[in-house]
């Protein structure tokens, strides 16, 4: 039976796609700092007969990626299916934004993500097969004033990502990245956002909704999906619109408001 090896499977997005894998009796190993929620649900899954490792480890802290990796290996474990969605945001202006939380973030939404990518893609490469999917956002496409390094962060793994997939192109192994829009999750209460006009106007997708969408994606081996009609044709339209437009679209979207 495959395995799947998905980060942030604690809630939110993740613990939907994990919830997806275990429809298909698929293993999963499963990570996320939150030790009582991911013991919980690994108790759901193998009440229905899954196998599920748990690792309940900070991934903004890169040994502790290495470890998970170097402790897969030591037990041979092998992982088809990878998925980095363990990440977070911060709102605020970079003047006034607290250093360590945007370094937490780089470390876990770039430094991270690319350290599994890197290690998993070689292993998938060699065995000729393999899925990974990175979780972007529709931040990628643009940059995102008070959100600054958030959205850098994203355009990175879409960036990343679509590279990768064309390197291993006729390899097996295929690098999908998801891009999700605004999603009910517990993203928006760590983040901060909810003074923001993109959080107050905008249509939130259910996390069920995104994973399923997603998953689909991976099953179907697609490059770069992005959830829902709007936030495709907003990414869409910022191809034929100014930069400086842009930036000032963004800024308006995301800029607190009372
Ligand atoms: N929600 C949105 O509107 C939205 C939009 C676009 C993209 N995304 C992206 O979607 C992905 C999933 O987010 P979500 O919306 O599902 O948010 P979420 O509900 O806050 O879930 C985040 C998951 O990541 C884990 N996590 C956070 N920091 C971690 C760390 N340092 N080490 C290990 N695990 C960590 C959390 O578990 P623990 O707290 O237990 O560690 C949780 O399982 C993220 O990459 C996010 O950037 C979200």
């Amino acid at each position: 039976m495959a395995t799947a090896l998905i980060t942030g499977a604690s809630g939110g997005i993740g613990l939907e796609l994990a919830n997806l894998f275990a429809r298909q009796k698929m293993n999963l190993v499963l990570v996320a700092r939150n030790e009582k929620k991911l013991t919980e649900i690994a108790e759901k899954f193998i009440r229905l007969g899954i196998q599920v490792t748990i690792y309940p480890k900070d991934l903004s802290v890169l040994e502790n990626a290495e470890e998970i990796y170097n402790d897969l290996k030591y037990k041979n474990v092998t992982i088809d299916y990878l998925v980095n969605n363990a990440g977070f945001g911060l709102h605020g202006s970079l003047t006034e934004t607290l250093w360590q939380r945007e370094l937490e973030m780089i470390n876990l939404n770039m430094i991270t993500l690319t350290y599994l990518t890197k290690m998993f893609a070689a292993d998938m490469k060699h065995k000729g097969s393999g899925t990974i999917l990175n979780v972007a956002s529709t931040a990628s496409f643009q940059p995102g004033p008070f959100m600054a390094v958030y959205c850098a962060t994203k355009a990175y793994v879409l960036s990343l990502s679509e590279a990768l997939n064309a390197e291993l192109e006729g390899s097996g192994v295929v690098v999908s990245t998801l891009c999700p829009g605004v999603t009910d999750t517990g993203f928006h209460s760590i983040a901060n956002t909810s003074r923001t006009t993109l959080l107050k106007k905008s249509k939130h997708a259910s996390a069920k909704e995104v994973a399923e969408y997603g998953y689909k994606m991976i099953m179907k081996r697609k490059s770069v999906g992005i959830y829902g009609f709007l936030n495709r044709a907003m990414a869409f339209s910022i191809r034929f619109t100014p930069r400086k437009g842009v930036v000032g679209i963004a800024k308006l979207l995301m800029k607190p408001v009372e």
